[in-house]
């Protein structure tokens, strides 16, 4: 599905982000990760060992950063075809205990790294009248609400920017957002140990997700096979809350 393909994805060195390299690599694609944590993205580099998967450190939350990342596509990647928005982080905080420099960065990191990231791909596939693809991770919490409020509001907002992309792109990239409830993943660890518990008796099917159930979905958004779809969002979620 994926064979010939260049795509960047953040946050890569863990989790979805990781799956989603792997998945990417062994069905043939080039795949450039992108991370905060550079440690993690050596440690991706040699699991992975592929001569197709290329690591950049980059704050998403940080424009210059991202700048410079575009200009680094522009001059050794310039086919790139795909974005995966996926870098995020969730403090699992009652919006009651959130410092201001807390909400700052859960909005940062979750909004506008998602707008940067957009904007530099956007710009580039445009100005080429290249075809292309988002794929923006947002969550079952921007739907349905999280007991954490910043991070809610952050993955509803993703929803807002994916439907926006969608037209400001159109018809070059199609831009569509995933929707996973909770995900086995590091990120986990922060969930509330009562909220999980209220996730899975809403769960249909029992079986956690794991981040390869995200990365399959994503990886079909970012194949020619999902041509139908742009402004979309997929819930991942094993019927989790249907609607
Ligand atoms: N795990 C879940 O239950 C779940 C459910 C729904 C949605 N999501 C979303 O999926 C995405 C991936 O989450 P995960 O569960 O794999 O988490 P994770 O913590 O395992 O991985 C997140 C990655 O993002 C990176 N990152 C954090 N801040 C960054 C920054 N400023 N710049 C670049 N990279 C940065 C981290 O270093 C890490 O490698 C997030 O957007 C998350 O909100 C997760």
């Amino acid at each position: 599905m994926l064979q010939g393909k260049k795509f960047i994805v953040t946050g890569a060195a863990s989790g979805i982000g990781k799956a989603i390299v792997k998945l990417g690599l062994q069905e043939g694609a080039e795949v450039i990760g992108c991370d905060l944590d550079a440690q993690r993205l050596e440690a991706l580099k040699a699991e992975a060992d592929s001569a197709r998967l290329f690591t950049c450190k980059v704050d998403v939350s940080q424009y210059s950063e991202v700048e410079a990342f575009f200009a680094y596509i522009a001059q050794e990647h310039a086919d790139t075809g795909g974005l995966v928005n996926n870098a995020g982080i969730y403090l699992g905080r009652n919006l009651l205990d959130y410092t201001p420099e807390e909400i700052d960065k859960v909005l940062d990191i979750n909004i506008k790294g998602y707008v940067y990231l957009s904007q530099g791909f956007g710009r580039m596939l445009l100005a080429q009248k290249r075809q292309g693809v988002i794929v923006n991770m947002s969550s079952v919490s921007g739907q349905e609400g999280s007991s954490d409020a910043v991070y809610g509001l952050s993955k509803a907002a993703v929803l807002g920017l994916t439907k926006s992309c969608a037209m400001n792109f159109a018809p070059y990239v199609r831009v569509n957002a995933v929707a996973p409830t909770m995900t086995s993943t590091p990120m986990m660890a922060h969930i509330p140990a009562w909220r999980q518990q209220e996730y899975l008796e809403h769960q249909l099917t029992p079986e956690p997700l794991l981040a390869e159930d995200i990365a399959n979905t994503v990886a079909f958004l970012l194949s020619g096979q999902s041509r139908a779809y742009t402004g979309a969002t997929f819930d991942i979620n094993n019927g989790c809350y249907l609607r």
